[in-house]
C-alpha cells in the first residue's frame, strides 16, 4: 500500500537543513524484544525476577518470550530493510553474553549478535549498540546490590571492553547507558521499574556509580575501538505553570534532576549545585577523581526525548493544557519543546553531535481488516521531526534520528499493553504487520533521498 504522499508533500522543505547524510533509523532493546530468557546459556537479570514479583507489571507478563527476536532477527532485520532504513539501535543482554557479569563469556550468547550484526551490515544498515538498557545481571544484583556498590564499575568497564573487542569494528556506535535517569529514579525511588526500591538517596547513589562506569567504560573502550562513543539521556524538558511564584522554583528543580544531574558532570565535571542542596542528605557519596572519571570527552550524544513535564505545585495540580493530546502512555504531545530543548542544549553545553536516539508514541492501535491506520502516529512522527528541523535550522548539529520503536514490544511496567511499534506483533503468533506509520516513515525516507539525490 501507499500512504497519500501529501502527507510529505513538505518533506523536502521539512528537512531542508538537515545533513544530505542524516541517518533514520528506529530502535529497540534487548530485553524488551529478545524473548529466549534462558537458551543456551543465558542467565537471568534483574527485569525477570521483577516481573516474577506479584503486582509489578500491570498485565502480569513476563519477558520470556517477548516479540522473539532472538529466533527471527533476520525476519526483523528484513523489516528494516523493506523501511530503507539506514541504522539500527539495539542493546546487548549483559547476562546473555555474560551469564553472570563476570567471569566466563558465554560463546553461544555472542553468536547471536555476531550474526545480528552480519544480518544488519549485509542489510546495508548501521548497527548502533547500547551496552545497558536496565537488564543487569541477576547475579550482580545479588552479589552485591548491582548498581548500588562501587563494586558494579570495573565489571561494568570489564564487559564494555571485551564488547568492544569483539563487536567494535562492526558497529557504527556505542552508548554505554540507556536513560540513567530511568535506572535511578525509577528502578530506586519510584519503585515502578526494577529491582523496585523506594530510596532516595540510594537511587541518587545509583545515578552516581551509573555515572562513573559510564566515564570508565568510555575511557577504557577508546583504547580498544574506533567506535564513535557516547551516552544517552532522557529528557523532558520541565515548564511551569507559572501560576503560582513556587512553580518556576519546582520547575528548576525538576529540570536539575532530570536534566543537569546528568549532563553537568558527563560534559562540565561537577553536579549542579543548587540541585546538591536540595538533596542535602540523600546527595551521593562522591570520592576524589569520580567527577574527573565522569567528564570524558564524547563522540556524540544521544536524545530520548517523548513529551514535557508541567509543573504545577497548586493543589490539585493545575492539569497539562494537552492542546495537541496525550499518547497512550498519558504523556502530553509537545513538539515545540524538542526545539527549544535541542537549542537550549547546543547553547548551554556545546555538546558533540546529537542523535535522537528515541522518539515515538504508544497508540491504542486496532487492526481492522489487516490494516493499523495509525494516523496518530503518523501526525506525532511528522511533528516531531518539524520540531527537529527547526532546531538543526537554529544551528543544532543532529545527525539522525530513531523511532521508538520497530515494533511493538514489552514496555517495561506495562507489559504488553502499550504499542510503540511502527510493526504491530500479534503476541500470539509473532506475526508482524506495517502499521500505515511504517509505510509512512518508509515513504518518507525515500522521499528525503530523492530530494538529495540519494536514490
Ligand atoms: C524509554 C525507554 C525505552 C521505551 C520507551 C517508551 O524510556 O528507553 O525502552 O520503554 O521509553
Amino acid at each position: 500500500m501507499k500512504i497519500n504522499s501529501s502527507s510529505f508533500a513538505t518533506v523536502s522543505e521539512l528537512c531542508r537543513g538537515l545533513p544530505g547524510d542524516f541517518r533514520w533509523g528506529a530502535a529497540t532493546s534487548a530485553a524488551q524484544i529478545e524473548g529466549a530468557f534462558d537458551l543456551n546459556g543465558k542467565g537471568l537479570s534483574i527485569w525477570d525476577t521483577f516481573c516474577a514479583e506479584p503486582g509489578r507489571i500491570n498485565d502480569a507478563s513476563n519477558i520470556r518470550v517477548a516479540c522473539d527476536h532472538y529466533h527471527r532477527y533476520r525476519e526483523d532485520v528484513g523489516l528494516m530493510q523493506g523501511l530503507g532504513l539506514d541504522a539500527y539501535r539495539f542493546s546487548i543482554a549483559w547476562a546473555r553474553v555474560q551469564p553472570a557479569g563476570s567471569g566466563p563469556w558465554n560463546e553461544e550468547g555472542c553468536s547471536f549478535y555476531d550474526r545480528l550484526l552480519d544480518a544488519l551490515l549485509g542489510a546495508g544498515i548501521e548497527p548502533h549498540l547500547t551496552l545497558y538498557h536496565w537488564d543487569l545481571p541477576q547475579t550482580l544484583q545479588e552479589a552485591f546490590g548491582g548498581w548500588e556498590s562501587r563494586a558494579i564499575v570495573p565489571l561494568f568497564v570489564a564487559y564494555a571492553q571485551e564488547v568492544a573487542r569483539r563487536f567494535g569494528d562492526r558497529v557504527a556506535s556505542i552508548s554505554t547507558l540507556n536513560e540513567p535517569w530511568c535506572v535511578a529514579t525509577l528502578g530506586y525511588q519510584t519503585a515502578q521499574f526494577a529491582p523496585g526500591k523506594t530510596n532516595r538517596a540510594l537511587a541518587m547513589q545509583v545515578s552516581h556509580h551509573l555515572l562513573m562506569a559510564h566515564g570508565a567504560a568510555v575511557q577504557a573502550m577508546r583504547k580498544l575501538t574506533r567506535a564513535p562513543l557516547g551516552i544517552v539521556l532522557n529528557h523532558t524538558p520541565a515548564f511551569a505553570a507559572e501560576v503560582l511564584e513556587s512553580d518556576r522554583r519546582a520547575a528548576r528543580i525538576d529540570d536539575g534532576l532530570n536534566v543537569r544531574w546528568y549532563m553537568d558532570p558527563v560534559f562540565r565535571g561537577h553536579y549542579p549545585a543548587d540541585i546538591l542542596d536540595y538533596l542535602g542528605p540523600d546527595a551521593p557519596t562522591v570520592e576524589a577523581n569520580d567527577l574527573t572519571l565522569i567528564h570524558q570527552p564524547l563522540d556524540f550524544l544521544g536524545i530520548n526525548f517523548y513529551t514535557r513535564s508541567f509543573i504545577s505545585t497548586q493543589t490539585p495540580p493545575m492539569p497539562a493544557p494537552g492542546k495537541r493530546g496525550f499518547t497512550d502512555m498519558g504523556w502530553e504531545i509537545y513538539p515545540e519543546a524538542l526545539t527549544q530543548h535541542l537549542v537550549r542544549l547546543a547553547r548551554e553545553y556545546s555538546p558533540p553531535p546529537i542523535f535522537i536516539t528515541e522518539n515515538g508514541m504508544a497508540n491504542a492501535d486496532q487492526v481492522v481488516d489487516g490494516r493499523v491506520a495509525d494516523v496518530e502516529r503518523i501526525q506525532y512522527v511528522r511533528e516531531h521531526l518539524v520540531a527537529l528541523a527547526r532546531a538543526v535550522e537554529l544551528g543544532v548539529d543532529v545527525r539522525g534520528y530513531f523511532y521508538w520503536s520497530l515494533l511493538d514490544n514489552f514496555e517495561w511496567n506495562s507489559g504488553y499493553t502499550k504499542r510503540f511499534g511502527l510493526f504491530h506483533v500479534d503476541y500470539a503468533t509473532q506475526q508482524r504487520l506495517a502499521k500505515d506509520s511504517a509505510l509512512w516513515y518508509r515513504d518518507f525516507i525515500a522521499a528525503f533521498k530523492s530530494s538529495r539525490g540519494l536514490s
